[in-house]
């Protein structure tokens, strides 16, 4: 045997000396290296009791057929091996059987459709497959954080369109009330712009865009010849009989979105990875290419499940029934916000509300880990709550370029993918925020 040889890293009783590698020039963008938001307010790190209404993931599993579908079809052997690139020809037919309609066209399951490794992956790949370096992609903020990184991986170049927040909340104050200046969106436009990414409903602020407000940027997206990409995730979860409005349907438009979709959004299984975008076949077609080399495929077993999902949802009236669920965790919630004079703007679509918490004031020597230092007031009024009340919920600054910040530091976001009681307790506890209001 060797005397010099290496166990475990050791050499001879003395630590090896971990050879150091130099990071790629990417990993220093797109805030790739800095701590994430979801990495702060993480159980790990909050008191052991704390309520999450942080991070936006159910705490209830997928429906019962669905979970079925998933056991079945682990029990084939197809489904335990690759499938298509494209995605398992199931699910491109269900997919097709429940969008066509929506998209007033009959969906094209080889050229038109594509599944991909959740709607995040997707969205990586158009990417992979559009941006040239130094290409602009429009954002509206506040953003899907994942966005950002996923564009500079690609050498794009983000440019940012603030969503304005109503100045004043009254009781009747909608998430309709954040609205773009469409001058600021103009401007924004250069000879640089390749894309401008919509999302509605949007997270965080549940915003629904009007059919006014997509057609203007659907105008700027024709007069410009700019990809449009539409995130349409929470599809499935609009409230009070607000209208999904999907900007590919407007006259033009077809040819130049690409609208994402996820399982995971409308089934309640986030951690299945499964997702799916429909568009022009110029824009699918080198999608696939790209997510082929990206990942391969996506996993076989819950795209057969997902399908069983979208083929079953209207006969058993799903939708329809998750939307009521969802709208009385949103009115729950609402109603602890309403006692306790939280000031906010009820959301018409996906499952998140911002709450203005610039009444919250911190005692001066309040103690405050290092990872908090140096961010958004919302950071801190963030950890604070959390400490104090036992509920978390996401700072919106983190939503915003540096720039812009201030617009969202003023928020926090919550999170009502939750159950009833879950629902009800964190409200409870809310109601001691009343004490750290600052004296008027
Ligand atoms: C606006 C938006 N887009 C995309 C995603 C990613 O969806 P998926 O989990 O299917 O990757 C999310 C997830 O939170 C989201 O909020």
């Amino acid at each position: 045997m060797s005397t010099n040889a290496s166990t475990n890293g050791v050499t001879n009783g003395a630590p090896q000396k971990a050879p150091q590698f130099a990071l790629s020039s990417r990993m220093s963008t797109g805030r790739a290296m800095s701590l994430d938001v979801w990495s702060i307010f993480n159980a790990a790190n909050l008191p052991a009791d704390c309520i999450n209404l942080g991070q936006g993931y159910m705490n209830f599993a997928p429906p019962q057929w669905v979970k079925d579908a998933a056991d079945a079809s682990l029990n084939t052997v197809s489904a335990n091996h690759y499938s298509h690139p494209k995605g398992r020809i199931r699910l491109r037919e269900a997919i097709r059987d429940h969008y066509s309609k929506d998209f007033n066209r009959t969906l094209d399951v080889e050229n038109e459709i594509l599944v991909s490794s959740g709607a995040n992956e997707g969205q990586y790949a158009v990417w992979v497959a559009f941006c040239e370096p130094g290409d602009e992609i429009i954002l509206f903020e506040p953003y899907f954080d994942q966005y950002l990184p996923s564009i500079t991986f690609n050498h794009g170049v983000p440019v940012y369109v603030p969503l304005h927040p109503p100045t004043n909340f009254s009781d009747k104050t909608t998430s309709d009330a954040w609205k773009i200046d469409f001058d600021e969106l103009r401007r924004a436009i250069t000879p640089k712009t390749k894309m401008i990414v919509v999302n509605t409903p949007h997270n965080p602020v549940g915003k629904v865009f009007t059919e006014q407000e997509l057609q203007k940027i659907a105008d700027l997206a024709i007069e410009h010849n700019l990809i449009v990409m539409s995130d349409e995730v929470y599809d499935c979860l609009l409230f009070d009989q607000k209208p999904h409005v999907r900007i590919a349907n407007l006259p033009g438009m077809w040819e130049r979105t690409i609208t994402v979709g996820s399982a995971g959004k409308s089934f309640a299984c986030t951690g299945w990875r499964v997702g799916w975008l429909i568009g022009p076949q110029s824009l699918v077609g080198p999608t696939l290419a790209a997510q082929t080399r990206i990942v391969f495929c996506t996993n076989s077993p819950l795209q057969e499940a997902a399908a069983a999902g979208l083929e079953e949802a209207e006969q058993r009236g799903f939708f329809k029934k998750q939307v009521e669920e969802y709208q009385e965790r949103r009115d729950v919630l609402l109603r602890y916000f309403d006692e306790v004079g939280l000031k906010y703007s009820t959301p018409e679509g996906s499952y998140f509300v911002l709450a203005d918490v610039s009444d919250v004031q911190i005692p001066e020597d309040y103690p405050f880990p290092d990872m908090i230092k140096g961010r958004g007031r919302d950071f801190y009024v963030g950890w604070f709550l959390a400490q104090e009340l036992g509920v978390s919920t996401i700072p919106v600054s983190e939503f915003y370029c540096d720039e812009h910040m201030k617009i969202g530091e003023r928020f926090l976001r919550f999170a009502f993918c939750k159950d009833l009681d879950t629902l009800h307790k964190a409200g409870e506890r809310l109601r001691g925020i009343t004490k750290f209001y600052k004296k008027k």
